[in-house]
């Protein structure tokens, strides 16, 4: 929205990516350097990792509802304590919130990493509060968070499991 105090700083523009038939959105940041050139959420090298979690688990990526809290790249990809966060963030909420309403078979959100994490549970500290279940009243929604595949490829690979045992009790 033109309100946004990202409308002309912020580059690349997307908002959803797959069908969501597992019932299942996950939730990123921002768009990095490779979603705001393809207008397509996690496309890049995060993209890859989330894509590589979820197939050895036996689902494909087409099956969840990919999106992020906030639909384009910031300035120096500076989102996490940026003078335009909060700004940001509830400037993209009603896009978020449309998207809920446009797919009604989504019954999980899944938050990944801390800014969605805080984004939909106003908590922060994701390696407490990963793998845990908690019911989105005004969503109503369950809410499953995990770690970011971004913090999965910074040498957490031990980590990986406990992402891919997250992501198996948010589509159970
Ligand atoms: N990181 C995110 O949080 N979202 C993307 O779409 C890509 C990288």
């Amino acid at each position: 929205p033109t309100s946004c105090a990202l409308y002309t700083k912020g580059s690349g523009f997307a908002l959803t990516d797959g069908s969501g038939s597992s019932g299942v959105c996950l939730l990123g940041e921002a768009l990095g350097e490779s979603e705001a050139r393809m207008s397509k959420p996690f496309c890049g090298d995060a993209g890859l990792m989330l894509g590589q979690v979820l197939h050895r688990l036996g689902y494909k990526r087409e099956h969840f509802l990919i999106t992020n809290r906030t639909n384009c790249r910031p300035p120096q990809n500076w989102m996490e304590g940026a003078p335009w966060e909060s700004d940001a963030v509830e400037a993209c909420r009603p896009y978020f919130e449309e998207t809920l309403r446009r797919n009604p078979q989504i019954k999980v959100l899944v938050p990944m990493g801390n800014s969605a994490l805080h984004y939909l549970l106003g908590q922060k500290g994701v390696g407490n509060w990963h793998g845990t279940i908690h019911w989105h009243p005004g969503y109503e929604k369950w809410v499953v968070p995990t770690f970011h595949p971004s913090y999965l490829m910074r040498g957490n690979w031990n980590e990986i499991a406990t992402a891919r045992f997250d992501l198996q009790v948010a589509v159970e």
